[in-house]
């Protein structure tokens, strides 16, 4: 079976406690609400595509456990495709501690545990159905050596890849760049990346440079409120991509909600040029934060407007 977009990454079960502030160490405070969701940077990259309307298949490992089943159930009702989804009875399914303040800002702590064993031996069995995807998308929730034979299997078979660094490593293995046609990093992310500071636009454009210059096709950073930066190519000038104001209820996945968009736009709009698929993710992510949640928050194709298609 042929699919468009394959993301190879992590699912989480999202445990999100709602809080008027994040505590300091050693401090309890009260929340006002708790809820559990669908979360991992994977799999919200994989389910923000398959709601735009893209074929996508996920390539993942689960718990043999409650939340494991569930996670697969979602999946489903998602419309992705889940022959790759293991699951194993050596660990648990993924979870991620999540506190949102009132001003929709997070800290999180994930425990990736069955994530962590996705390995090169499941990868060989989407080989199949991996060379003939057009997109191929990968973070860092799941053992980094995975996700870069990952890239590479895709970048031989000359399916264009997606890289988002996340949460990013401080020691990232050189190759990450040079098999990443689309190298895609938030603010802090970058930081940590290149060493410098990201805290304007202008900076932006300054780490943007820097990450091209290590080796990949472009590069996006995501700015939150400030849209994104986008470098194109070798020898050319960022720009910065602006997005339209909104008032943030949970920005929980904003990012995985960009990237999921920007895979989506490259498997079925691959000729429109990297800056419009931006402003066009930056619309679909945008739509992501006013609503509380991660999955629960990401839009489907029929709630944007049609000129995003
Ligand atoms: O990017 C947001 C995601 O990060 C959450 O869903 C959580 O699971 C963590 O992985
Ligand atoms: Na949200």
């Amino acid at each position: 079976e042929a699919f468009d977009v394959l993301v190879v990454g992590s699912c989480m079960t999202d445990l999100v406690s709602q809080a008027p502030r994040l505590p300091k160490a050693g401090e309890t405070i009260h929340g006002h609400k708790f809820f559990i969701g669908f979360g991992g940077k994977g799999a919200n990259q994989c389910v923000q595509a398959a709601r735009l309307g893209a074929k996508t298949a996920m390539v993942c490992k689960v718990g043999k456990d409650f939340f494991g089943d569930s996670y697969i159930q979602n999946f489903k009702d998602n419309g992705v495709h889940t022959d790759f989804v293991g699951q194993t009875s050596e660990a648990a399914t993924g979870a991620a501690s999540i506190i949102v303040n009132d001003a929709g800002e997070n800290a999180i702590v994930i425990v990736a545990g069955a994530n962590m064993l996705l390995n090169n031996e499941d990868l060989q069995k989407t080989l199949p159905s991996l060379i003939h995807a057009k997109v191929l998308v990968c973070q860092l929730e799941i053992s980094p050596k995975t996700s870069l034979q990952a890239l590479q299997m895709a970048r031989e078979s000359k399916v264009k890849t997606v890289f988002n660094p996340a949460p990013a490593i401080p020691d990232l293995d050189p190759e990450f760049y040079r098999v990443s046609d689309v190298f895609c990093c938030n603010e802090s992310e970058a930081e940590l990346l290149t060493g410098f500071s990201v805290a304007s636009v202008e900076e932006a454009h300054r780490a943007a440079q820097e990450l091209l210059r290590r080796g990949c096709g472009s590069v996006i950073i995501t700015l939150g409120p400030q849209g994104c930066v986008v470098l194109e190519a070798q020898g050319s000038a960022s720009k910065h991509i602006p997005t339209t104001a909104v008032t943030a209820v949970d920005t929980t996945g904003a990012g995985d909600s960009f990237i999921g968009a920007l895979a989506f736009y490259m498997a079925y709009h691959p000729t429109i040029p990297l800056e419009e698929m931006a402003r066009r993710a930056n619309k679909v992510s945008g739509v992501s934060v006013q609503a509380v949640g991660t999955q629960t928050s990401f839009p489907f194709k029929k709630d944007l407007p049609p000129e995003l298609f």
